[in-house]
Formats: C-alpha cells, sequence, structure tokens
C-alpha cells in the first residue's frame, strides 16, 4: 500500500472517512490536498503536517466547477499533477425515508453525491497519468434498498453506475476507477445514530443485521480505499467494494445460522 511520490486529493476530508482516508494516505507517503465545506478539514491537515507529511488544505465546496477547479489548481501547482482522487463528499439529505421530499431537497443530495465525484474526475483527469487511481465513496445503500433515505440512496446507485462507465470511457489510458460501499460506519455523519444506541445502553444492537454484528470505523473504510488507491490492487477496476461486515452479502429470508 506505499504511496511514496503520489498526490492524493480527498474530498469531504474534515472528519469521518475522509480524514482517516487521507491520514492513512499521507502515512503511506502520498502528499494530500484535502477538501471540505467545513472549516475542521483545516485541522485534518495541521494533524498530517504535525506528523511529518504533506497536506494542503481548503474550504470549498467539492460540487461546483468552481470549487474543485480551486482543488485540482493547488494539487498541481503544490505538488505537481495528481496520482489518486477520493471523491468523497456527500450528505444524507436526512437520515429517515420519506415519501414527500421536495424536487430542491432532492436535487441537493444528488449535487453534492452525485455530480460532485463527475465534477471531481473530469476536473482531476487532465492532470493524471497512466497508474493514477480514482475512488469514489458509494454507500451499500446504493446496492440496494432498506440502508437509506431515497434521494441519498438514488445518489449512491448512480455513484456506483459513474465508477463503471467512467472506467470503461477510460479505456486505455491506464486509470482505474473503482468505489468502496460502506456499511453502517462510526462518523459525524451518523453521530445521531450512534448517539443516541450510546445514550440509551443499546450500543451493542448497533450493526446487528450484519454478520460481524457491529457498527464499522472510519479507518477500516481509509484501509480499503487506500488498497484501491494502491499498486497492490493494479488489476482492480470498475468495481465497487462493499466494506460493511457482510450486510450487503445475505438476503432476510434465511434462518440465521447461529440461532
Ligand atoms: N458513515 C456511514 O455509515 C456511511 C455509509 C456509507 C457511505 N458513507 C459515505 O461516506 C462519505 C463520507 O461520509 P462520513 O460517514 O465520513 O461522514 P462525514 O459527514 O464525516 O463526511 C462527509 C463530509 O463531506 C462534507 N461535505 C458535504 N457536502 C460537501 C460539499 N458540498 N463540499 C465539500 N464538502 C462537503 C461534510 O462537511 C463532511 O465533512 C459520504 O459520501 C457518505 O455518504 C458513509
Amino acid at each position: 500500500m506505499d504511496l511514496t511520490g503520489k498526490t492524493a486529493i480527498i474530498t469531504g476530508a474534515a472528519g469521518g472517512i475522509g480524514r482517516a482516508t487521507a491520514r492513512l494516505m499521507a502515512q503511506q507517503g502520498a502528499a494530500v490536498v484535502v477538501a471540505d465545506l467545513n472549516e475542521a478539514v483545516l485541522e485534518t491537515a495541521a494533524m498530517i503536517r504535525a506528523a511529518g507529511g504533506q497536506a494542503e488544505a481548503l474550504v470549498t465546496d467539492c460540487a461546483t466547477d468552481e470549487g474543485v477547479a480551486a482543488i485540482v489548481a493547488r494539487a498541481v501547482e503544490r505538488f505537481g499533477g495528481i496520482d489518486i482522487l477520493h471523491a468523497n463528499a456527500g450528505i444524507t439529505g436526512g437520515l429517515l425515508p420519506r415519501l414527500d421530499t421536495s424536487s430542491a431537497d432532492f436535487m441537493e443530495v444528488l449535487r453534492i453525491n452525485l455530480l460532485g465525484p463527475w465534477i471531481a474526475i473530469r476536473t482531476a483527469l487532465p492532470h493524471m497519468q497512466t497508474g493514477g487511481a480514482i475512488i469514489c465513496t458509494a454507500s451499500v445503500a446504493g446496492l440496494r434498498a432498506g440502508a437509506g433515505p431515497i434521494p441519498y440512496s438514488a445518489s449512491k446507485a448512480g455513484v456506483v453506475n459513474l465508477v463503471q462507465s467512467t472506467a470503461m470511457a477510460l479505456t486505455g489510458r491506464g486509470i482505474r476507477v473503482n468505489g468502496v460501499a460502506p456499511g453502517l460506519i462510526d462518523t459525524p455523519m451518523t453521530a445521531p445514530l450512534f448517539d443516541d444506541a450510546r445514550a440509551r445502553g443499546r450500543e451493542d444492537r448497533i450493526g446487528q443485521l450484519n454478520p460481524l454484528r457491529r457498527g464499522g470505523e472510519a479507518q477500516e473504510i481509509a484501509e480499503a480505499v487506500v488498497w484501491l488507491a494502491s499498486d497492490a490492487a493494479r488489476y482492480v477496476n470498475g468495481q465497487v467494494l462493499a466494506v460493511d461486515g457482510g450486510l450487503s452479502s445475505q438476503l432476510p429470508f434465511t434462518p440465521k445460522w447461529s440461532i
């Protein structure tokens, strides 16, 4: 998983999966450019620099042409190019399934979760060479129903196909495009759920739907992303890897083997 000499962009890196990935990529030797709307992304870069790594941070919208152009320009000016793009910024648009979501709210989820990764890919690609790697953060909610609200799940299903379609469109370029589909991970996004369970002493109930019977940690997603970014995954392309404790591998009809 050595990333020495590589430059990585990570969007949505103020905390959670993006911060964990940025820190791990830097530990593996990459120079990183981290971006987020949340100013806490500056702390992500400061942590990496304090640990001896190279990091630049931008507080910007990662789902606008201008915001992404600024991120890409920073990577190119400061580090000379882009080897890895982790398009990770996302929102849930609310955790509960609703049938009355307005068009504006639906489109905002699509803008950030699906258009954002596309803008990042389109803008970064001219600066990427053979050997480059793109990783998008999808979700198990994008694989099938039952793991998230409707706009969120539809946006993440879009990310799954964005990965497949861009991998194919890059035929012959030697740039791989993959995704990760996290299950239920303890991050700022899911904090209301984890906090509520902890407050009620029901933390042991989290993750009970997957065979490992626990929620995941951001570090566990970061390790999958870094693997996909590295040459260790050099023949893995156009795939979305579920990192979910086995949640998406099962249907709810068989009796539980452990009972
Ligand atoms: N936590 C989970 O259980 C889980 C499961 C599946 C997928 N995911 C996905 O993982 C990714 C990271 O989420 P996380 O769980 O680490 O939560 P998180 O909320 O810590 O991370 C998402 C980050 O994206 C940033 N962001 C949102 N909109 C932005 C925009 N327009 N421009 C720039 N930054 C923006 C947020 O400020 C936040 O820092 C998201 O795409 C999320 O959908 C999370």
